[in-house]
């Protein structure tokens, strides 16, 4: 069933300078360090400058991809952003990325499927490429989760932080990165993880309207810890894979607790796992990106490698895909 005809070819990541410790939020709301390392695995986080915004992210780690990599991008013909803190509604972060990187021949999209969004844009991205519409395309994953949280808000403020991360995937019909992918959506919880504007009355007028994320966290942790192992037997059963086929698991760094109920569940190992959370948080759409891009950093990632990625998060969506590594 591998019929894809797309291969990742490079990868680049940034995340702002300022960190933001779990002692310095000891001192914004009523928590401690101790509570957020044991129910998270967060040490701490990136916070962007007020003048940073997910255009910025998303085209210094463009920028940090061409430093590695010898790729023109003058070709690329599809910039997809995966966010959901984009800098305005309107223009997309994407035509932002455009205009600062000066391509003059692409198109420009974002996608907003919250944690999973990266997934997303590298499902969108192959097939795009394997049906033969386009050739070269940049998936970013990137992320101002600071700009969208209430700092008063110990349920939400400790998670999440800033940062993104970019690969090109690029027409190779002889060495497809693209194994197999499951996707699935419940709609039905929406109000369990949700971040409105100020004008928006959703979901009846139950909801808080105040442009901040809200989450009723726990709600989130059950939903996780059963679909995503759902969905990663799923995923494997598709392929015909067996768990110990795959090298590295990269589920999204939403917290290191549900990680390792996947990992219990699915009997895919947490030595074979990488993730980004302990210096990052949640950062989202990024957290799979970068947690690439760290497994590369750090040697443990290897062409031809066996990879599953699995998003899960708002909407609430969740997005798995099997991968072999091509860098
Ligand atoms: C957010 C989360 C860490 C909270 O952990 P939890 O074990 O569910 O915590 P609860 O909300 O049940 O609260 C347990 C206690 O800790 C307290 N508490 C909550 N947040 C706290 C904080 N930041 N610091 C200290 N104490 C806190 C609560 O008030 C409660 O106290 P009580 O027992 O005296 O009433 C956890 O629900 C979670 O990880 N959910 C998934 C969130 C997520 O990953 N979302 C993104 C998905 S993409």
């Amino acid at each position: 069933m591998n019929t894809s005809k797309a291969r990742i070819t490079a990868i680049g990541s940034y995340v702002p300078e300022t960190k933001l410790t779990n002692h310095e939020l000891e001192k914004l709301v009523e928590t401690n360090d101790e509570w957020i390392v044991q129910r998270t695995g967060i040490k701490e986080r990136r916070i962007a400058l007020s003048t940073e915004f997910t255009s910025d992210i998303s085209t210094k780690a463009v920028e940090n991809l061409m430093e590695r990599f010898d790729k023109s991008l003058d070709d690329v013909d599809m910039i997809i952003v995966c966010t959901m803190t984009p800098d305005f509604k309107t223009p997309s972060v994407s035509a932002l990325v455009q205009a600062k990187l000066g391509l003059k021949n692409t198109g420009a999209i974002d996608l907003n499927a919250a944690c999973s969004g990266f997934a997303y844009g590298l499902h969108i991205a192959n097939g795009l490429i394997t049906s033969g519409l386009n050739k070269k395309i940049l998936v970013i994953g990137a992320e101002t989760f600071s700009k969208i949280l209430d700092y008063s808000d110990r349920s939400t403020c400790i998670l999440f932080g800033d940062g993104g991360g970019a690969v090109l995937v690029e027409y190779d019909e002889d060495h497809p990165s693209f194994i197999e992918t499951h996707m699935g959506t419940n709609g039905e919880l929406a109000h369990n993880l949700y971040c409105t504007d100020l004008s928006n009355q959703m979901f009846g007028n139950e909801l808080a309207v105040n442009g901040f994320v809200n989450q009723n966290g726990r709600e989130v942790y059950k939903w996780a810890v059963n679909t995503v192992p759902k969905g990663v037997t799923a995923l494997l059963d598709k392929a015909d894979y067996e768990t110990n086929d795959v090298d590295w698991f990269v589920p999204h760094s939403a917290n290191l607790r549900i990680i390792e109920s996947i990992c219990n569940r699915t009997g895919l190992p947490l030595e074979k796992t990488i993730y980004s959370l302990e210096y990052l948080g949640n950062t989202s759409a990024a957290s799979i990106p970068l947690s690439l891009d760290k497994g590369l950093r750090e040697g443990k990632l290897k062409p031809d490698d066996k990879l599953l990625l699995y998003g899960f998060g708002g909407g609430l969506t969740h997005a798995g895909m099997l991968i072999h590594w091509s860098i």
